[in-house]
Order: structure tokens, then C-alpha cells, then sequence
């Protein structure tokens, strides 16, 4: 026998169901961000490798350890992408940063790819839903960003959500920062795994990032972020806490948060969920305004996030899904097939949101109004929300009169009317 193909470790498939809850939740996201005026950018797949080695970061976790990279057929090294921030800076420096009007307001949605060990919220394939924002230096930006953030999540149902914020030093601040960790952490190096001593010497920020608790203990009592502001920096960190509450964004400050990334310059963000296992983040974001001319662009600052919708979807409580009307016509014998098709057809036209469904068991009209009963009280079935639910009987009565009769299930009522009356009799049943 042969062995039978599985899904690669670490993906999963979307069912119906399921996948109608990521659409829904990307239609709020159009929605919410598009009415700040942000519009969606789609990038590539797959990028050159180079790309994430200079902006995600050498020593960071997702470039030394969770990139799916492979060599194409020409030999040139391309990584599947295990974020999209990269790629959407890439894209704008090729177009021309001033090709584009300013600010530049982008969202995207999509798949990303990180070798990591599967467990709970953690995929090698995961989804994104994510915002840029680039040409807006003041802490402003920032606070538009939250706001739409947690206007999206609101939306959704998470009125519990809480931002953690923190400011990571830059230029000769952060190099001061460094310096002080590595004093901190020095004199305990020989309790540190191979790759933390790496970290300390090479980007000691990402020390952060360890999941050893020895290191992690090493680093209570640590030097602290906040104390490492220069005098413009920590302005933009107490700009932007005056103006978070303006945007409807509540939040603590951590000095523990650093995020797994090298390109952050100033702000952070993370937001946990307490339906979410554990140390699982349902998104993270920041500043990282020296990106653009790492990568080759005119000076640009800009910030953003990344929500992780499967996270996001899994710890939902509330469901976003449409709710629609069912139809389900049902033609009495195959010779009321053509006649079904028509009416069916008429039906999509007149109600675009509704499920028309025809029931092409061929076993009439007692039968197919049973299973009608059925489909309706099986919620598992449609991968929307079912509303109202109406069968439509169509026999050779309504055949040879050109006339429909509709049952709705939950009231019994029936009624018979001509096709040409459709419009009229439908109005209002949408939903
Ligand atoms: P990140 O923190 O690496 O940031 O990822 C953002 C979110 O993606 C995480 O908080 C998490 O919800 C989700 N995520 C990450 N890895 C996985 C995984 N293996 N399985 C499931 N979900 C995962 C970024 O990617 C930055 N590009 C965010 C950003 C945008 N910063 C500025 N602009």
C-alpha cells in the first residue's frame, strides 16, 4: 500500500467553515483600515534571501534558524517570506518612494512560512494581516496606527485587549544600551548556551529573544530600555502615551519587550491575549525608521504591525460570519430540473447575499422538504451563519402556472405566486 500524503508539518488546510472566518476577518480589516485610508499591497511570495539578512536581522532567531531558503534553478538564493514588513519596504524602494504620495498608508493580508516547532498559535505557515505606515516621523503616526489597531480588534469582539508598549533606544543610545546589557550579563557568560554567548557579543538586545531560563534569569534586573532615552526619543515615547488614550488604545509599559526583530528604532508594541496559551503573542509592531535606507531608499520613517490571524481567529469568541438566507429549491422529478434552474437563477440575481441551493437529489418534494429541515438546523453545513431558511417547492403545478411557491421553515407559512413576482415577494429576505 502506498503511504498516504500528508499535509506538511506545520500547515493546515481551511475548510469552508473556517476559511470564511479568515475572509470575514480580512473584510473588517478592508473595511476598518480602508476608512483611515489605507490601502492593501500585495507583495511576493518569495523574496531574495538577502533582503530578510539585512533588515530582519543575521543574529535574530527568524533569519539564523526559521527560513524556509532554497536555491532556485539559476542558483540565486530565495527565501519563502517569514514576515512581510521587508517586503513591502523592498517594494517601495523599487517603485521610487517619491513615485508614491505621502503619507504612504498600506495593509496586507497573507501567508507567511518560519521553520519553528509546531505547537499551539505556532504554524511553519501562518497568516498575516498587517499595516504600514511610512513618511510620518512624529509619534502621531504611531498613535494612528494603534488607534486603527485596536479599532480593528474591537470590532472583532476583543474589548479586553491591552497594548504592551516600550521605547528601544537608537544611534548612540542603543549603542550605550548594548554596552550596558553586556556589562550586566558579562560576568554570568559562563552560564550562557553557546548561542546566547553569540547574542552577547554579537546584538545583545536579542539575548531578549532566549528561551533559556538561565538567561532569562541573568536578565531580571537588567538594564532597563526607558533609562537609555535620549532627550528626542524619550519626547516621542511620552508624545505618544499622551496622545494613545485620543486613539481609544489602552496600554502598559514593559521595558521587557524588545521584539524578535533587528529593525525597530523607538516604539514597540505587542498585544497578548488571555484566550491565547501561554507566551503566545496575537500581534506585534513597532517603528523602524532607519529600514528604508538600509535597504537602499531616501530617509523614510515608518511604522507598523503584524497580527496573527490564525491567533486571531482562534481566539475569537464572537462569530463574524455573514449571516445569509437559505434557499433550497427543490424540483419535484427531472422534469422540473429546467424549471428549477431558471427560478434558482433568478433568485441569485435578485439576492446576491443569499445561498440559493438546489436540491438535485431527484426524490420530490416531500423528501427534499425534509432535508430542508435538516440543512437548517445543521449549522456545520454552510460556512456562513444560516438565517432564515426557505424551501421552494417547484412541481409541475408551478411548472405549467410559471409560478413559485415558498415555504419559510421557521414560520410554515407557504405561499404560491407567479415567477414574474419574484422581485416583489423576495424584497426584504435577504438576511
Ligand atoms: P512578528 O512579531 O514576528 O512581527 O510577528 C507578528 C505576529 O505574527 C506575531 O505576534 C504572531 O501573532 C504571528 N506569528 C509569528 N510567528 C508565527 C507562527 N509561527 N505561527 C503563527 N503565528 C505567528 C512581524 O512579523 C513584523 N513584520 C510586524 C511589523 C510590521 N512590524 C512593523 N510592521
Amino acid at each position: 500500500m502506498t503511504a498516504r500524503l500528508k499535509a506538511p508539518k506545520g500547515t493546515h488546510d481551511l475548510f469552508p467553515a473556517e476559511a470564511e472566518k479568515f475572509a470575514a476577518v480580512e473584510s473588517v480589516a478592508r473595511r476598518v483600515f480602508g476608512s483611515f485610508g489605507y490601502g492593501e499591497i500585495r507583495t511576493p511570495i518569495f523574496e531574495s534571501t538577502e533582503l530578510f539578512a539585512r533588515s530582519v536581522g543575521e543574529t535574530t532567531d527568524i533569519v539564523h534558524k526559521e527560513m524556509y531558503t532554497f536555491p532556485d534553478r539559476k542558483g540565486r538564493s530565495l527565501t519563502l517570506r517569514p514576515e512581510n514588513t521587508a517586503g513591502v519596504v523592498r517594494a517601495l524602494v523599487e517603485k521610487g518612494l517619491q513615485e508614491i504620495p505621502r503619507p504612504i498608508r498600506l495593509w496586507y493580508a497573507g501567508p507567511q512560512f518560519r521553520y519553528e516547532q509546531p505547537q499551539a498559535g505556532r504554524y511553519r505557515e501562518f497568516r498575516q494581516i498587517g499595516v504600514e505606515l511610512a513618511g510620518v516621523a512624529s509619534p502621531a503616526g504611531d498613535a494612528e496606527v494603534l488607534g486603527m489597531l485596536f479599532q480593528f480588534l474591537r470590532a472583532l469582539g476583543f474589548t479586553d485587549a491591552v497594548a504592551t508598549l516600550n521605547c528601544i533606544p537608537r544611534g548612540q543610545a542603543r549603542q550605550a544600551f548594548s554596552k550596558a546589557l553586556q556589562d550586566h550579563v558579562r560576568p554570568h557568560a559562563e552560564r550562557l548556551g553557546a548561542e546566547d554567548r553569540k547574542r552577547l557579543d554579537q546584538n545583545p538586545l536579542r539575548l531578549f529573544d532566549s528561551k533559556d531560563p538561565e538567561t532569562r534569569r541573568i536578565l531580571e534586573g537588567a538594564p532597563a530600555t526607558l533609562d537609555f532615552l535620549d532627550e528626542a526619543s524619550r519626547s516621542h515615547h511620552e508624545e505618544l502615551k499622551r496622545l494613545l488614550p485620543g486613539g481609544g488604545v489602552p496600554f502598559v509599559e514593559s521595558a521587557s519587550i524588545v521584539r524578535g526583530i533587528d529593525y525597530y528604532t523607538l516604539t514597540v508594541f505587542e498585544v497578548t491575549s488571555a484566550r491565547l496559551g501561554a507566551q503566545n503573542a496575537l500581534l506585534g509592531g513597532g517603528r523602524y525608521d532607519d529600514l528604508v535606507s538600509d535597504l537602499g531608499g531616501a530617509p523614510t520613517p515608518a511604522v507598523g504591525f503584524a497580527i496573527g490571524e490564525d491567533r486571531l481567529v482562534e481566539a475569537m469568541t464572537e462569530d463574524v460570519r455573514p449571516t445569509r438566507t437559505l434557499f433550497w429549491a427543490i424540483p419535484d422529478g427531472p422534469d422540473e430540473y429546467l424549471y428549477a434552474l431558471g427560478v434558482a437563477r433568478e433568485i441569485r440575481a435578485l439576492l446576491p447575499d443569499a445561498i440559493v441551493e438546489s436540491d438535485l437529489s431527484g426524490r420530490g418534494i416531500v423528501k427534499g422538504l425534509s432535508r430542508a429541515g435538516h440543512v437548517a438546523t445543521d449549522p456545520s453545513r454552510y460556512p456562513f451563519r444560516v438565517g432564515r431558511v426557505h424551501a421552494v417547492l417547484l412541481g409541475s403545478k408551478e411548472r405549467e402556472g410559471d409560478t413559485v411557491t415558498v415555504k419559510d421553515l421557521a414560520t410554515g407559512k407557504q405561499e404560491t405566486f407567479p415567477r414574474n413576482q419574484l422581485a416583489e415577494r423576495l424584497a426584504g429576505r435577504e438576511r
